[in-house]
């Protein structure tokens, strides 16, 4: 082989090698996006409501859905989950969200209309990344208080199932909720809260 030719071959095969590492790392980094039922990439691309099926998700699973361009997560809230709002309530910045951005049914302790079924902007409200779930058996690495939620690698800030921000963080608030309303118990309209049942 010339060496003209192994010189191309060697470019060719670390474009492969790239391509397959940077797969792998956006996997790892967070659940990839869940297809939204309806509308239209164009409709979706302009900000329109999603509406989206959840009766897939198991108790104590995260589900991302795009809406905005902007990371949501639905997860199905297990008792334990719900049990670990009470248990860290002292440890908050904003328990009662009242500092917080969240729809006026959401001003409530696990921040969501049906308790199990939590709805959360995944963008942390220091400068916007994406924090990454780690459950209460983290707590070694999470620190003594504890009790699962949400971690954002950036600058530290941690958060409760219900999207609160812990106290000492950098973010200020807690996780925004979007506007969204039920149209089944097993379908959520995600930006628009006015068409539900
Ligand atoms: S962006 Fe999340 S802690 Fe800074």
């Amino acid at each position: 082989m010339s060496e003209q030719k192994k010189v191309d071959k060697t470019r060719r095969n670390l474009v492969v090698a790239t391509s397959v590492l940077g797969g792998a790392a956006s996997l790892g980094a967070a659940a990839p996006f869940v297809a939204s039922m309806w509308p239209s990439e164009r409709a979706k691309a302009a900000g329109a409501p999603i509406e989206v099926d959840i009766s897939a998700i198991a108790p104590g699973e995260l589900k991302v859905f795009e809406w905005r361009g902007k990371p949501v997560w639905v997860i199905r809230r297990t008792q334990d989950m719900l049990a670990s709002l009470k248990q860290v309530v002292g440890n908050l910045t904003d328990p009662a969200s009242e500092a917080s951005l969240q729809p006026e049914y959401a001003a409530n302790e696990h921040r969501s209309l049906n308790p199990e079924v939590m709805v959360m902007e995944g963008v942390c409200t220091h400068l916007g990344c994406s924090p990454q779930q780690r459950t209460a058996e983290a707590k070694a690495e999470m620190g003594g208080d504890w009790a699962g939620g949400f971690y954002c690698p950036c600058h530290g800030s941690k958060f409760d199932y219900a999207g609160r921000v812990y106290r000492g963080a950098p973010a200020p608030t807690n996780l925004p909720v979007p506007p969204y309303t039920f149209l089944s118990d097993s379908t959520l309209l995600i930006g628009d809260d006015k068409k539900g049942a």
